[in-house]
């Protein structure tokens, strides 16, 4: 099983370069999936999807010898599914009908990125070869990283344990809980859970606490997964104009957090204009622009060569389209021109 994460600004084409990655994997016999953290689900347009598919097999003509899936992260639903799967039996029910959940599934300040890796762990589970993963810039570029190991921390913290354990005896004395020091307490989960600190809050922890222990364990394995290069590729997407900053920026975060890079894809080069040798007037200035241009872009790859020096990373040059990257014709056209399976 392999992954394959695609970072980058926004509008730089990694949606774009996750749906033709994985239709190049599908066309080599893979059975494979491409997940988007995207809320603005432009994986539908890239893959030709129904309106309101959240997961779709995508038919191919010629079909391909494997299953090319896409999928949206539906943070309601993977938590809804983390709970059926994880929660004590006695619990789950109580816990989905539970009127803070909804609050929480649709209001838990990060709760997408939280659900990124739950849902990268459950896919897994179903067995395919590959997952692309397409991400969304949130406001930290690596929150879907970062968030999940937080939490896992907190999980292990005592008194967040405590809440869990001794909620169902405190309540019962409602004095004696809301002293001073506990108070303080229970206002470190109200900055945790982003909700008002109110009964109903610290009954529903109690409910989910195993749940949430559960996600941290998950989340621990499945981050140990992305951090392995036999498993987790990174690349990086950027345009020429930027390569060399984008990349910089990307190689320094991932590396801090010990995530390995495996590629650099930079995307929309042009390519050499196929016309006349040598036009006159407003068509030579034009072209005489176009190839200014394309050797600037030019220059900007070798400095990128030059910055990633030995380090063993590749570089993807990816052609830009004369139209714009929607359906399977324009994606099998990028993977036919970058080799990004
Ligand atoms: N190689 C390319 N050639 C032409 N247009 C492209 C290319 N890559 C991306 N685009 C266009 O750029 C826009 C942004 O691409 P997208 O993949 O959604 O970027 P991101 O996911 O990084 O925000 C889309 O309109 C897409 O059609
Ligand atoms: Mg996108």
């Amino acid at each position: 099983m392999k992954i394959v994460v695609y970072l980058g600004t926004g509008g730089v084409g990694k949606t774009s370069l996750a749906a033709a990655t994985a239709l190049a994997q599908a066309r080599q016999g893979r059975r494979c999936l491409v997940l988007t953290t995207d809320p603005a689900h432009r994986l539908r347009t890239a893959l030709g999807l129904g309106a309101d598919a959240l997961e779709q097999r995508v038919t191919l003509d010629p079909p391909a010898p494997a299953e090319l899936w896409g999928a949206m992260l539906d943070v309601r639903s993977t938590l809804d599914d983390a709970v059926r799967m994880y929660g004590k039996p006695a619990g789950i029910d109580k816990v989905l009908a539970h009127p803070i959940y909804a609050t929480i599934a649709s209001s838990l300040a990060g709760m997408s990125e939280l659900m990124a890796v739950e849902r990268i762990d459950q896919l897994i589970r179903r067995g395919f070869d590959n997952i692309v993963v397409d991400t969304a810039l949130s406001r930290h570029a690596l929150e879907f990283l970062d968030k999940p190991m937080f939490f896992a921390g907190l999980s292990d913290l005592n008194w967040v344990k405590l809440i869990g354990r001794t909620y169902r005896f405190a309540a019962a004395t409602p004095f004696g809980f809301f002293s001073r020091g506990s108070f303080e307490l229970y206002s470190r989960v109200e900055a945790l859970l982003g909700a008002r600190l109110v009964t109903q809050v610290l009954e529903f922890y109690s409910l989910f606490v195993s749940i949430a222990e559960g996600y941290s364990e998950r989340a621990r394995q499945t981050v140990a997964l992305l951090k392995n290069p036999d498993v987790t590729e990174f690349r990086i997407v950027s345009t020429p104009q930027k390569a060399v900053s984008d990349t910089s920026y990307f190689l320094a975060q991932l590396g801090a957090r010990g995530f390995p890079v495996d590629a650099v894809c930079v995307n929309r080069v042009w390519t050499e204009a196929a016309g006349p040798e040598r036009a006159s007037g407003l068509e030579g200035e034009l072209l005489d622009w176009y190839e200014a241009v394309r050797e600037s872009q030019e220059r900007e790859i070798r400095l990128l060569k030059n910055t990633l020096g030995g380090a063993g990373k590749k570089i993807i040059p990816v052609p830009e389209l004369e139209v714009d990257v929607g359906g399977i014709e324009s994606l099998e056209r990028i993977a036919a021109s970058a080799r990004l399976d």
